[in-house]
């Protein structure tokens, strides 16, 4: 199965009509112009998914995710969501550590690690987001920083649990900037993560593990981008809440 998918993260954006008119427009573009076999994800925030599950439910290219999950299985957690709430109304995955969830909600390793095995006990997949800072990149940490997000969040499942996982680098300084990694530096650091997998599960689990590029990625660069050959499509922030590009960036995978 191709590795290779475009995902659209909504973040805290779009009111209920422009939820809706914003997947109508995608799937009218996926009708018209891209063909059966492209992968797709959209991540709206959680009081949208149930609806745009059944917008979707007709496009076999399009899954639904959630944006987020709580560590705990159910009860007395206020104002959280639960893997299972987000699988009963039909999510497929979810995103796990997110770079904001990080800096701005003080999510740390430890915690995605827990995450991620409630989101799996449920049977999403998890989309496992990872990516230096700036000063970190600046004081020639970007690598150990990699590692240690992967060592600390996701490297504790076994064979079969890290198969149900994406991962998504997403340099910090990238996100929301305007300033996208060049193609070397997306290389280079895709090719480390997948040597990395390698090393820890072997090379054929390093050969079929998507791993997607985010930060600025855009209509302008996609095409580069997911031409790398260790970029397996992207997430996408900004350019993924207008329908045009959006689907411009879809139409950039290989
Ligand atoms: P951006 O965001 O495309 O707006 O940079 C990407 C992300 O945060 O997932």
């Amino acid at each position: 199965m191709s590795r290779k998918l475009v995902a659209g993260n909504w973040k805290m954006n779009l009111q209920k009509d422009e939820a809706h008119a914003l997947i109508a427009e995608i799937l009218g573009m996926l009708n018209d112009e891209v063909n059966a076999e492209k992968k797709v994800i959209l991540f709206p925030s959680f009081v949208h998914l149930g609806a745009a599950v059944q917008l979707c439910s007709a496009d076999k290219r399009i899954s639904i995710g959630a944006q987020n999950c709580s560590d705990k299985v159910s009860g007395a957690f206020t104002g959280e969501v639960s893997a299972a709430m987000l699988r009963s109304v039909g999510c497929k995955y979810v995103l796990i550590g997110h770079s904001e969830r990080r800096q701005l909600f003080n999510e740390n390793n430890q915690w995605l690690a827990e995450k991620i095995n409630t989101a799996l006990k449920e049977l999403l997949h998890p989309v496992y987001c990872i990516g230096e800072t700036l000063e970190q990149r600046n004081g020639n940490q970007h690598f150990s920083t990699i590692e240690a997000q992967l060592n600390e969040g996701i490297f504790h499942l076994n064979e079969n649990e890290f198969r149900k996982c994406i991962l998504a680098y997403e340099p910090v300084w990238a996100i929301g900037t305007g300033v996208t990694a060049s193609a070397d530096q997306a290389q280079e650091m895709h090719a480390f993560i997948r040597s990395l997998v390698n090393k820890k599960y072997g090379a054929s689990i390093a050969e079929e593990t998507t791993i997607l590029y985010g930060g600025s990625c855009n209509d302008q660069n996609a095409g580069e981008l997911f031409s790398l050959p260790d970029v397996d499509g992207g997430l996408i922030g900004g350019a993924s809440l207008k329908s045009r590009s959006f689907v411009n960036i879809i139409k950039a995978l290989p």
